[in-house]
């Protein structure tokens, strides 16, 4: 009992000692540090605008609730043999244009999804704006345990300039 209170007295001490000999050259040290970190947040702040993954995710979130959910549910998982599940499938994190495709102008091929085919036709959604199917699609790519890169609404236009709607 007694060693042991010795012991964390002595190491404490060293702790101290160490923390003082690295103050003494400090100013310099925390003048880099500061302007690291500064310059640090003004780049992710930067790509953070690029993608803007929390807007999507807000907007997007407001779209599928209201044109989405009632098929996929609000958890991505579907409904066994009528809609398929958006989690963790070849068509929601894989390739952007056939998401796209697939989200603007519906499918009642009877896809193949994570081994099963779903008997319901899923409706086209070109009527929604550029921005609107961004979001969405970007949302159902970064929710129920999803993650990959977001959809912008340019990417948006170009699906549709090439199906030539
Ligand atoms: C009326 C029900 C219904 C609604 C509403 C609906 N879907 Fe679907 N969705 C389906 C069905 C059924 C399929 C399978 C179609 C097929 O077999 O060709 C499907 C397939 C998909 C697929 C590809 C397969 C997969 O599971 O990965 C994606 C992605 C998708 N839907 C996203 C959406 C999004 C985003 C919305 C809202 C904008 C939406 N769906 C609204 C029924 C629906």
């Amino acid at each position: 009992m007694h060693t042991l209170k010795k012991r964390t007295t002595v190491l404490l001490m060293g702790i101290g000692l160490g923390l003082t000999m690295a103050c003494k050259d400090g100013e310099n040290t925390v003048k880099e540090n500061s302007e690291e970190i500064s310059t640090q947040a003004t780049v992710s702040q930067e790509i953070e605008a690029a993608i803007d993954l929390p807007g999507h995710m807000v907007e997007g979130e407001k779209v599928y609730t209201q044109h989405c959910l009632l098929c996929h549910q609000s958890n991505g998982a579907g409904v066994p043999g009528l809609n398929p599940p958006l989690k963790g499938t070849e068509y929601v994190v894989g390739d952007k244009d056939r998401l796209l495709e697939i989200v603007l102008y519906g499918s009642n091929v009877g896809l193949l999804v994570n081994g099963s085919v779903y008997s319901n036709a899923m409706p086209a959604f070109k009527m929604l704006g550029d921005e609107d199917i961004a979001n969405v699609t970007s949302y159902i790519r970064n929710s129920f345990g999803n993650a990959a890169d977001p959809i912008t609404a340019d990417e948006v236009v170009a699906i549709r300039s090439k199906i030539k709607e």
